[in-house]
């Protein structure tokens, strides 16, 4: 049911943690499932992503996706950050299973919300960045 990849990243996370001041944090839960994930970004100066951490309640996807999308932000700029879709993080899982496809749209939605909480604190705007939910189970049906 799960690729090798997501496997890997289920029982061996990479980025787990929290960051201490971080420049960004994004919380976002799942009301349906009961899922929350927390991404915390460090970011410098020229607006790249120094560092990522996450901790992730929820099921071995949300976690496998979580450890995948901080792997993909990591090192990149603000605005490449932002193109780190869901599909993107399930592509470089080689696949989810159709059921599961929330649980990515977790990960992307953290992120997004980590970098909203950034640009707000450093009254910065972010192009093409939207007001995050915090919920994002209005989105599935
Ligand atoms: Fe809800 Fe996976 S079942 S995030």
């Amino acid at each position: 049911m799960y690729s090798d990849k997501v496997m890997d990243h289920f029982t061996n996370p990479r980025n787990v943690g929290e960051i201490e001041n971080a420049s960004g944090v994004g919380t976002v839960g799942n009301a349906k499932c009961g899922d929350i994930m927390r991404i915390y970004l460090d970011i410098d100066d020229n607006h790249v992503i120094r560092d990522v951490k996450f901790k992730t309640f929820g099921c071995g996807a949300a976690i496998a996706t979580s450890s995948m999308a901080t792997e993909l932000v990591k090192g990149k700029t603000i605005e490449e950050a932002l193109e780190v879709t869901n599909k993107a993080v399930m592509e470089a899982l080689d696949g989810l299973p159709p059921v599961k496809i929330h649980c990515s749209l977790l990960a992307e939605e953290a992120i997004h919300a980590a970098l909203w909480d950034y640009a707000t604190k450093n009254n910065i705007e972010i192009k093409g960045l939207k007001k995050p939910k915090s919920d994002i189970h209005e989105d599935e049906e």
